[in-house]
């Protein structure tokens, strides 16, 4: 291929996955405090198909109004620096750097391009391309339950969705900052969930979380969605926090976020995330310390992009999907 050239998954509207097309297309070239990225690896994650679709329609505000802002998608990456812009302080050519962007970033492709002021940073090197991809936006997410509450060493956390990308982040972070984790997950999972660290799990094939009796929680984190403040606020101690990486069905967390400290001791927070770089320093001590591990469910060449977004959007992946680029 054509050195000034790049394949690129590209799509020129919102819509389902098979929108999505992969061309040859121009290379970016980096400005004066940009970095020039050759991706080895990055996820099809759930922002990602958010941004696909552009739902919710709040997401349009951010990626495009009328029609994606960036055609090419891609919200994470790890990579190689490739060539540096002439300003370009904090990195050098060569090095394997690791980076997230969850308002897009053009990652889907063999190459980006990134001002080194944004999320990005070196990555340990004992962990591969692949496993980096697969510590970024769940992980991110997951810190963002996390830093919204006081959390103390012994308290009760139970995290619904453990098996998703946030989830099985998430039990891993707390259990890291000393918290007792009871999960709750599918039948197929209960093993890995156990060798992520949870101190209990629940299948709920076989049980509703909502209705245990023998237990109350400091936090209820749904890292999926599928609970209501509503439905958890019994299982709760006074003072504790129900939050959930979904709007709720009638879009009522972001709402509760705002009335529940004023009306009783129990509260719901709404994970906002906010400061990626603080997130992504987190995430490489983390792993440098080996207290993290991604989960890795598949893998898909760039060239099977529509199969890994079908799959995702599924709602059914365990922890991450990687698009791989090897091959130049
Ligand atoms: N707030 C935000 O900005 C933001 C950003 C990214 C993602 N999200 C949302 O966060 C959620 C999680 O995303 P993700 O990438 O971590 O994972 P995901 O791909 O949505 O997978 C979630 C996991 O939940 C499990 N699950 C499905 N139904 C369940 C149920 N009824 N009860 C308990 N677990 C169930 C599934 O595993 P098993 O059934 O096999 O156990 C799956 O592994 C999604 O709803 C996504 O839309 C929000």
């Amino acid at each position: 291929m054509n050195s000034n050239k790049m394949k690129a998954v590209v799509r020129s509207k919102y819509g389902p996955p098979d929108i999505l097309k992969i061309e040859t297309v121009e290379k970016p070239i980096p400005k004066d405090h940009e970095v020039l990225i050759r991706v080895y690896a990055t996820t099809v994650n759930r922002t990602d198909c958010a941004i696909l679709w552009g739902k919710p329609f709040i997401m349009k505000f951010f990626t495009g109004l009328f029609k994606p802002n960036d055609p090419i998608p891609g919200t994470d990456f790890a990579g190689r620096i490739e060539a540096v812009g002439k300003n370009v302080k904090s990195f050098k050519v060569g090095e394997k750097v690791w980076g997230f962007d969850d308002n897009g970033l053009s990652s889907h492709a063999q190459y980006m391009t990134l001002s080194e002021n944004k999320a990005m940073t070196t990555f340990p090197d004992h962990i591969t391309y692949e496993q980096a991809a697969a510590s970024l936006e769940g992980a991110h997410y997951a810190y963002n339950f996390i830093n919204k509450v006081k959390l103390k060493p012994g308290q009760k956390v139970l995290v619904n969705g453990a098996t998703g990308a946030i989830g099985s982040a998430l039990v891993q972070q707390l259990k890291f900052f000393g918290a007792s984790v009871t999960a709750v997950c599918n039948t197929k999972n209960v093993a890995l969930i156990q060798s992520l660290g949870a101190d209990r799990v629940i299948d709920y094939t076989q049980e509703d979380f909502t209705a245990i009796a023998d237990q109350k929680y400091h936090y209820i984190f749904d890292a999926v969605g599928k609970s209501s403040f509503a439905q958890c606020k019994r299982l709760l101690h006074p003072g504790g926090v129900y939050a959930s990486s979904e709007l709720g069905a009638m879009a009522q967390n972001p709402v509760l976020a705002l009335i529940t400290p004023i009306l009783g001791k129990k509260k719901v927070k709404f994970p906002i995330p906010l400061d990626k770089k603080e997130s992504l320093l987190f995430i490489k001590n983390l792993t440098e310390e080996g207290e993290f591990k991604p989960v890795i469910d598949r893998k898909y060449s760039l060239e099977k992009v529509v199969e890994a977004y079908q799959y995702v959007a599924s709602g059914q992946k365990t922890g991450n999907v990687i698009l791989t680029m090897e091959e130049a």
